[in-house]
């Protein structure tokens, strides 16, 4: 497999430009936080603001666009996914889960801070995205909005990706099946993503059709996301991640290239890929970002 990155000039300046965008937005909304608890925002900016390559918030933005909607209309949208996935990682990160000490090339909320601010950061962070997700806009409508903290919601919790993470813990030290651990990989990452483009959808109030395909779509990448990340783990550079390279090996947890081999994995997440594609084929819009995009997840180093 080409394990160069393939970006091409149209999907790198607009992952740049939402990259720009969201974190204007994430900014924006911590900054207007009091000074109450200044080490607590301090780490709040440390955990959403430092880096990350903001592929939620892209799904967000380059699907509602797809569809007709303005940036300014998906703004809070694609800053409360990022602020849940900011959040999850905050706490993947803490010692009683993966701990890790690096994450984008800096020191782990935890480490840079101490453990308890980690764990409210990452609560605040939380609770931030509903915040977000509920600002009024002329262009959305309440109930559009209710759909959205339902999505939201059920992503990030029980049923997604708390629900993952705890399912990956308790197969870490052991030996699960192909379908546990996809089950594993679709909750604790999958969830996340497919609910970044619902949050798309709902912004557009797209036809069941396309709902249905760009669903179909979702689940392809968001698995394709975790197998690739899994096999990141083992064969990119902790330079090249800014984490810890390694550290799913080193803690023996259930991964794809673990389950099925290195070149087993990447077979499957090219097969995901195309599944993803075919997915684009039934959608009646220009689709080429997104299907860069999708081509961009298993190509990418980071
Ligand atoms: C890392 O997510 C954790 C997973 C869900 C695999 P990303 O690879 O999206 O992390 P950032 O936001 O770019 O740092
Ligand atoms: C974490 O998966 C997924 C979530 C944060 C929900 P990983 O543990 O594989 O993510 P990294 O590799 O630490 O980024
Ligand atoms: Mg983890
Ligand atoms: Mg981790
Ligand atoms: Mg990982």
């Amino acid at each position: 497999m080409n394990t160069k990155a393939q970006v091409t000039p149209q999907l790198s300046d607009a992952l740049t430009q939402i990259q720009q965008r969201v974190n204007g937005v994430l900014a924006d909304k911590i900054d207007q936080l009091d000074e109450a608890a200044p080490a607590l925002k301090a780490a709040m900016k440390h955990g959403a603001l430092l880096g990350g390559k903001r592929i939620r918030p892209f799904l967000v933005y380059s699907i509602g666009q797809m569809l007709g909607k303005s940036l300014s209309s998906l703004d809070n949208a694609a800053a409360a996914i990022e602020c849940i996935h900011a959040y999850s990682l905050i706490h993947d990160d803490l010692p009683a889960m993966d701990d890790d000490e690096l994450r984008r090339g800096q020191p782990t909320v935890h480490i840079a801070f101490d453990e308890a601010t980690a764990i409210l950061a990452g609560d605040a962070l939380q609770s931030m995205a509903f915040e977000l997700i509920t600002e009024s806009h002329q262009d959305l409508t309440a109930q559009q909005q209710l759909n959205m903290v339902q999505s939201l919601a059920k992503a990030a919790g029980y049923r997604g990706m708390c629900g993952g993470q705890a399912i990956d813990l308790s197969a870490t030290n052991c030996r699960i099946d192909l379908d546990r651990l996809t089950e594993l990989h679709n909750k604790k990452t999958g969830a996340l993503i497919i609910c970044a483009v619902e949050l798309a959808l709902i912004a557009a109030q797209a036809d069941d059709k396309t709902t249905a395909s760009m669903i179909d779509y979702a689940k392809a990448l968001g698995l394709a996301f975790q197998v690739q990340d899994d096999i990141l783990d083992i064969t990119s550079s902790t330079e090249e991640l800014g984490k810890p390279q390694g550290s799913d090996q080193d803690s023996n947890k259930s991964t794809f290239p673990q389950l099925l081999g290195l070149p087993g994995a990447q077979d499957c997440a090219q097969q995901l890929i195309n599944d993803a594609l075919s997915a684009l084929a039934n959608i009646p819009y220009n689709s080429q970002l997104i299907a860069n995009f999708a081509r961009y997840i298993i190509e990418r180093r980071l």
